[in-house]
Parts: C-alpha cells; sequence; structure tokens
C-alpha cells in the first residue's frame, strides 16, 4: 500500500531523510519512531506530496506521489504535526470547508453526513459546534483527525498524532487509530516507545535521517540482547565467580542480594544457550535456583542502543 525505496531530503547541503526505504503492507500501522530531527516529519511531508524528494521514489495506494499528486493525495489523509485549524470555524464549520476541498462536488446532504461520520470516528461530536480556537489541545488534535478521515482515505499519514494529550486521550486515541487500522493503512511518528509497542504492528526506527532497523515490535526486544543474557536467582553463597565459571558463560554480574537471595545477570557465549548448565550447576552445588529467565531488552535500551551507538547496519554504510 505504501512503498518507500531510496528517499533522500535535503534541505540545501544538509541531509535530511538519508535513503530512506520501507514498506506498508494493506492495512497495517507502522510505527516510524525516531528522535527529534531524525526525519520523521520530513518523510511524512514527501508522502503526503507536501514537498518533494531530491531522490528516490515514493508510492501510496498505487501512484506516485510525484508523477501522481493529486490521485495519491486523494487517498491519503495527512494529520499533520500541527492541525490546520481556522480558529473561528467551528468543527463542523471547519470540517465542512475541508470536505468541499476533499470530496469534490456533492450534495451538502451526503457531505453532510460525511462531516458527521468522520467526528462519531474521531470523537468530536460533542464539540461539532464548538470554536475551533476554543478547544483544548486533545480536542484540535482529535479534529486533525477528523479532517484527515474526511474523504475516508485508503492510507493514514500521522505526525505524532498523541502529541500533548493526557494519558486518557492518548489510550482513547490509541484505540481509535487500532480501530481505523484493516480498513487503513496506517503511519504514525512517534518518538514515544510505548505508543509503537501498543499500536503498530511494525516499527521503522530512524536515526539521523537513516533507518536503524525495521521489525516488529517484539522482535526487536529479542534482537539485540535476548536470549543471550539470563537473569538468575540464586538461594545461597553464590558468587559472581563461580556462576562465571559454568560451562558457557562469559560473564555474571552479581546484581542484587538480600539476606541469602543473591541475583546474577550472566551473559552467555555468543549464540549458546546456557539455561540447562546453569541450572545444573546451581542445583548442583546444593543451592536454590527461585528464577532463571532470559533478559529481554526494553524497546527504550534497544531505542537508545540504536540512536546513540554506531550500529553495525549504519557501519556498512562507511
Ligand atoms: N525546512 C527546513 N529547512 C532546513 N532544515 C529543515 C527543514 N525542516 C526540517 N529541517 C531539518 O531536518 C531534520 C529533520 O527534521 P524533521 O522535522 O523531519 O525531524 P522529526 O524527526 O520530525 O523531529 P521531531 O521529533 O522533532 O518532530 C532536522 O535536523 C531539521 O532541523
Ligand atoms: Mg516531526
Amino acid at each position: 500500500m505504501i512503498e518507500v525505496q531510496h528517499l533522500t531530503k535535503r534541505y540545501g547541503p544538509f541531509t535530511a531523510v538519508n535513503d530512506v526505504s520501507f514498506k506498508v503492507e494493506k492495512g497495517e500501522i507502522l510505527g516510524f519512531l525516531g528522535p527529534n530531527g531524525a526525519g520523521k516529519t520530513t518523510t511524512m511531508r514527501v508522502l503526503t506530496g507536501y514537498m518533494p524528494a531530491t531522490e528516490g521514489t515514493a508510492v501510496v495506494a498505487g501512484y506516485d506521489v510525484f508523477a501522481n499528486p493529486l490521485e495519491a493525495k486523494r487517498h491519503t489523509g495527512y494529520l499533520p504535526e500541527t492541525p490546520p485549524l481556522y480558529p473561528e470555524m467551528t468543527v463542523r464549520e471547519y470540517l465542512t470547508f475541508v470536505g468541499k476541498l476533499k470530496l469534490g462536488p456533492m450534495g451538502a446532504a451526503e457531505r453532510g453526513q460525511r462531516v458527521d461520520t468522520a467526528m462519531r470516528k474521531a470523537h468530536v461530536d460533542d464539540m461539532a459546534n464548538r470554536a475551533c480556537g476554543k478547544l483544548s489541545k486533545g480536542y484540535r488534535q482529535r479534529v486533525g483527525l477528523a479532517q484527515a478521515l474526511i474523504h475516508d482515505p485508503d492510507v493514514l499519514i500521522l505526525d505524532e498524532p498523541t502529541a500533548g494529550l493526557d494519558p486518557k486521550q492518548i489510550i482513547e486515541t490509541r484505540d481509535l487509530i487500532r480501530s481505523l487500522a484493516g480498513n487503513h493503512t496506517i503511519i504514525l511518528s512517534t518518538h514515544i516507545l510505548p505508543e509503537v509497542s501498543q499500536t503498530c504492528q511494525r516499527v521503522v526506527i530512524i536515526n539521523k535521517g537513516r533507518v536503524v532497523a525495521v521489525d516488529t515490535p517484539d522482535n526487536l526486544t529479542h534482537q539485540l540482547k535476548g536470549a543471550a543474557s539470563l537473569y538468575v536467582q540464586v538461594d545461597g553463597p553464590a558468587t559472581a565467580d563461580a556462576i562465571a565459571g559454568i560451562a558457557g558463560v562469559r560473564r555474571a554480574t552479581a546484581s542484587e542480594q538480600h539476606g541469602t537471595l543473591v541475583s546474577f545477570e550472566v551473559e552467555a557465549e555468543p549464540n549458546r544457550d546456557v539455561r540447562r548448565d546453569v541450572a545444573r550447576a546451581i542445583v548442583d552445588r546444593g543451592w536454590g535456583l527461585l528464577e532463571l529467565r532470559p533478559m529481554r531488552m526494553s524497546l527504550e535500551e534497544i531505542f537508545l542502543q540504536l540512536t546513540t551507538e554506531e550500529h553495525p547496519q549504519e557501519a556498512q554504510h562507511g
């Protein structure tokens, strides 16, 4: 439904988006994750035909956004970082105005229905007659979503849809976005990690204009450390040296001690599952094995690792 290939965007000499490629399947929600200045908004502006790319191609709903910008736009709804509202118009007036632009010639009654549907989907119907300028930030964001939805587009491109919302509104907006998937293909940008793990099937992590990882949130959390590190809790006089002496263990660090309970972080040699050996060694010594589990990296840790260290994928590019 969306295919981006070798997309590059330069602002003068500065490269904001550098050779970015990814695909989004129909009905999928893709999270576009990256720190401030990573190039998320720039990529989205190119995808929505708001701005030309310097190099590369982007196809949205079967239309090349450079060769067929009008067709591509017809199939795309865009929530920009700041929803472009007119403060003096009521929500209904504003959406009717947007509807006239986006829906083309249509009877007033039919257009009114489309406005009602968009308001209902975005949960702003209770504010239909409120001036846009008097809405709270969360409602402004929802009206922005309603204007993106009004022509029932195949593709939704949402730039930080939950930015500035309170926790309750964040949950509501996430539910709303999830309910839209399936019928709509969605890209949303965020720098909030729980957002992608809770809302998105796949994540593209972008840093300094480059893609540093593409995967499911689950695979990402397995990928980097995965089963290679174990959390082990022992009841007994165990020491890090004793644990490190077990076959296949590369390193052991004591992390916590409460009375006779000691916790260790155990790092295995590459591609080696040491769980059985560790369990046996502990039990053989007569200690109690209270807990043994793979340590998964949180998405936060992965994000930090990918966006602060030299990542192998980046290194390959030189
Ligand atoms: N019109 C512009 N002219 C020059 N540089 C720009 C322009 N717009 C963005 N940039 C630069 O391009 C880079 C990427 O910006 P972009 O807005 O795409 O980042 P972002 O990932 O959306 O960040 P944020 O999380 O802060 O919204 C930044 O370094 C920014 O300063
Ligand atoms: Mg941005």
